[in-house]
């Protein structure tokens, strides 16, 4: 029998914090490791979470054989080197979005996870967002028909979080603010391209030149010299079907940040505004409407629907990080169902994904050619924005080798259901 995952997470910081106590609690996992730059920060996670080990240094971590995995939390720049390194030194990766940061690097990814047959997924929360999964689900099951157009983004407004980088960046923080933002398109494509499972095959982009905050955005200000808040791409994808993908990191509106306002088929559509997800079918000279916000929504948001401040409350994020009814938590350990989740009830399907697929053999729905497709349109994309639109090829790096299965996203009911728990709890 293949042996229990022993996980060395690599980035004790902020988002790392959600996803420890899930890997700990997953009963394939035996054992964790930390490690991070600031000695007290792996400290911390060791006494708060319970941990095996601390490891004064990620070089240690990757020459030791006690850890059979690794989990990469560092910043968004560094997510590339460090699988890479953990590939290479035979370790599984587990990694934070985005996959990398340069098309030769997403490259040496794929070829060694192919060379190697090591177990990689990047933990990427849009496929789990009830949005994706409906959209997904309508039309693996023909519903939507042809896929003609489609809109995600993920709308990030920065300037009330320039502090999470200051937490690690300290002075240099502006440095690392100043990411392009279709260097981290991963949330926005996947929505759309994990129903379609098509790949980009042109882009060509626009940015909006910051206007405000040219402190952080501009030549010389950013480790890119990137002078973009917000930028959109336009592509054309190997279905035929075009997408529009925004990646805005400056821009008034707050909730929902990562979602789909469009999902337009030959058949059907699906379109959302703010808490109200709509479904449609054409009918002959007509259409079929279905209101499917209560479904889509999460559990303690459409609770307060008939609340008299509900809109103005759902515009601020209110109610948003738990899960929708869409989301099948009965596939997921019952081990899961005391622990914490986050990003609209995401962290626990990601998690359980690269525990499945290091178990099985199989490939995670997030593996690397899968997350290829999602990240390097953005990467190209960014280049085409600096060149005022300049349309371009997007590579793609092919299908996962024939004769592994892929991991559905949708797969079956685990038998050791929550449902039970969470019924009980909801009284
Ligand atoms: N929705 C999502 O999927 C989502 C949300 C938030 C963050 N993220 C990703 O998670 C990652 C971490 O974000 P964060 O907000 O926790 O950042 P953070 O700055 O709080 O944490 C990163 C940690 O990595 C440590 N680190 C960096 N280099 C190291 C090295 N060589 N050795 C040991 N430790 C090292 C830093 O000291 C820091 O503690 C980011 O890359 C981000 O892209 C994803």
């Amino acid at each position: 029998m293949k042996e229990k995952i022993r996980i060395g997470f690599v980035g004790c910081g902020q988002f790392c914090r959600g996803f420890v106590p899930i890997f700990k609690a997953h009963p394939a996992v035996e054992y964790i490791a930390v490690c991070d730059k600031f000695p007290e920060r792996a400290k911390d996670y060791f006494d708060r979470f319970g941990c095996d080990r601390i490891f004064d240094t990620y070089e240690e971590m990757l020459a030791s054989d006690e850890i059979n995995c690794i989990a990469i939390f560092s910043q968004r720049n560094q997510h590339g080197e460090m699988a890479i390194a953990a590939l290479k030194a035979g370790k599984n990766v587990y990694s934070a979005v985005p996959m990398a940061t340069s098309v030769e690097e997403i490259r040496e990814i794929v070829r060694l996870v192919s060379e190697t047959g090591l177990t990689y997924s990047m933990g990427e929360t849009g496929i789990y967002r009830p949005a994706a999964i409906f959209c997904r689900q309508k039309y693996a099951s023909g519903e939507i028909g042809d896929l003609v157009y489609a809109e995600s983004q993920y709308n990030h407004d920065m300037s009330r979080l320039y502090h999470t980088f200051q937490y690690t960046e300290g002075d240099a923080w502006r440095k690392m603010a100043g990411l392009p933002p279709l260097y981290y398109p991963t949330h926005s494509t996947s929505m759309l391209l994990s129903a379609t499972k098509a790949h980009a095959v042109r882009v060509s982009a626009f940015g909006y030149e910051e206007r405000k905050d040219t402190d952080i955005f501009g030549e010389g200000k950013n480790y890119w010299d990137n002078p973009f808040s917000n930028t959109s791409m336009l592509l054309k994808m190997s279905d035929g079907s075009v997408l529009r993908v925004s990646e805005n990191r400056r821009i008034a509106w707050h909730f929902p940040e990562t979602y789909i306002t469009c999902f337009n088929g030959t058949a059907a559509s699906y379109e959302c505004s703010l808490v109200q997800h709509s479904f449609v079918r054409a009918k002959d000279k007509t259409v079929e409407y279905e209101n499917v916000s209560d479904l889509l929504n999460p559990i303690e948001l459409t609770a307060h629907k008939n609340d008299s401040d509900f809109l103005e409350r759902a515009a601020e994020g209110a109610w948003s990080s738990a899960e929708a009814p869409i989301q099948r938590v009965d596939r997921l350990p019952i081990e899961l169902a005391e622990v914490g989740t986050g990003h609209a009830g995401t962290h626990k399907f990601m998690v359980d994904d690269f525990c499945q697929a290091y178990v099985t053999g199989k490939l995670s729905p997030t593996n690397a050619w899968q997350a290829a497709r999602y990240n390097i349109p953005g990467l190209i994309a960014h280049e085409s924005a600096m060149q005022n639109g300049k349309t371009m090829d997007v590579p793609d790096l092919g299908d996962p080798p024939q004769g592994i299965e892929v991991l559905s996203e949708d797969r079956e009911v685990n038998p050791n259901t929550y449902d039970e728990y969470r019924k009980e709890n909801r009284k």
